[in-house]
């Protein structure tokens, strides 16, 4: 494609979005990518976080940790460019060992970077015999410990697979007392006791052993922003990814995966939303559906997915930046809890 007709494809599409002077200089490096990506036989997975020309000019696949797990491990190209972050590139490179998996930039994730390998082996010491499931926003040798993985699309189903009664569930706090408000099932966070939540927290009940890692974007927002916004605008739906806090999620009137998150607002008619997640998402959806009308709270951003850009996208494919690697040693168990997670869907 040539640049006007990507530049005329841009427009219609992000018109409303992003100013016609980027919009020029961006279809410019699209067309760069995607004769890249034709000369290298690369596919392109993009997470719904990215920004609105990126996520509409380069991708083959979007969505969220889920469907791009899952469409990683069925692609028939050579080379797999992830614009997301580590985990998911990871992720795909667990599924794909015989594929090169690139990362544009070093993007990482408060969630992954909040727990080691050492530190589930010693929970899983502290209490034997009870299953792990582990949260994909963790590196391989977190999910090689773990019995099987889950993402924000499926967590509810895959902690309802378990007969256990007590389970390991991390490293989101918030993610884990999201899940067992939804499964019925308890919490208990390892440092603490059993029968006494926290000092000002709410009254959920304890069972599920739970890890303090918290989303440095989801923990920003407050009930007190969301009261504030209805203020302003009281016929506006509020959409919580569930990395928010559970009290954040009781707030609003819908909580789901970022692919949910979309889907809601595709086929409700409400006359304005708000999204609690990394604002890109509202530009995209907006974008898709210029007929709804998307409020943004943009202060709040995730520093590391906005890492990934279209110039270092362009420098990834051309020279192989930055290209996962995962031992096989650990590759092996990892993909066991990852396969187990993709095969509940
Ligand atoms: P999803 O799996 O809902 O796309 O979320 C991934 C993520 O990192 C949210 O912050
Ligand atoms: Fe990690 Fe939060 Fe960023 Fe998602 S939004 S990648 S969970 S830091």
């Amino acid at each position: 494609m040539e640049i006007n007709e990507m530049y005329e494809n841009l427009k219609t599409a992000l018109a409303d979005v992003v100013p016609d002077v980027e919009l020029y200089y961006k279809a410019e490096l699209a067309v760069q990518i995607n004769q890249l990506k034709k000369e290298r036989n690369a596919v392109i997975l993009g997470h719904n976080y990215m920004e609105p020309v990126l996520y509409h000019s380069v991708t083959d696949i979007v969505g969220d940790s889920l469907e791009l797990s899952r469409k990683a491990a069925t692609t028939d190209k050579d080379i797999i460019v992830f614009c997301g972050v580590k985990f998911m590139a990871e992720t795909a490179k667990i599924l794909n060992p015989g594929k090169i998996v690139l990362l544009p930039a070093n993007a990482g994730c408060s969630l992954a970077a909040s727990i080691t390998a050492q530190d589930l082996r010693d929970l899983k010491a502290r209490f034997p015999g009870v299953p792990v499931v582990t949260y994909v926003n963790t590196y391989a040798d977190v999910k090689a410990e773990s019995d099987i993985c889950c993402t924000s699309g499926n967590a509810v189903a895959v902690v309802e697979s378990l007969s256990a009664e007590t389970l390991i569930f991390l490293p989101d706090e918030y993610l884990a007392r999201n899940v067992a408000r939804e499964t019925g099932k308890h919490i208990i966070f390892p440092t603490l006791s059993k029968t006494h939540p926290p000092a000002g927290e709410s009254d959920l009940d304890y069972q599920m052993i739970g890890w303090k890692g918290r989303c440095e974007v989801h923990e920003k927002y407050t009930v007190e922003d969301i009261r504030n916004v209805r203020e302003q605008f009281p016929d506006v739906l509020i959409l919580a990814h569930p990395e928010c806090s559970p009290e954040v999620v009781a707030a609003s009137d819908f909580s789901g995966s970022t692919k949910a998150m979309i889907q809601y607002v595709e086929t409700t008619h409400a006359p304005r939303y708000l999204l609690l997640t990394e604002c890109s998402m509202g530009d995209n959806i907006a974008a898709a559906n210029p007929e709804k009308n998307m409020l943004r709270m943009c202060s709040v951003r995730c520093p590391h997915m906005n890492q990934i850009t279209m110039e270092n996208t362009i420098d990834s494919l051309r020279y192989n930046r930055i290209e996962i690697q995962v031992p096989e040693e650990i590759r092996l168990r990892a993909v066991r809890a990852v396969e187990r997670m993709i095969a509940i869907g």
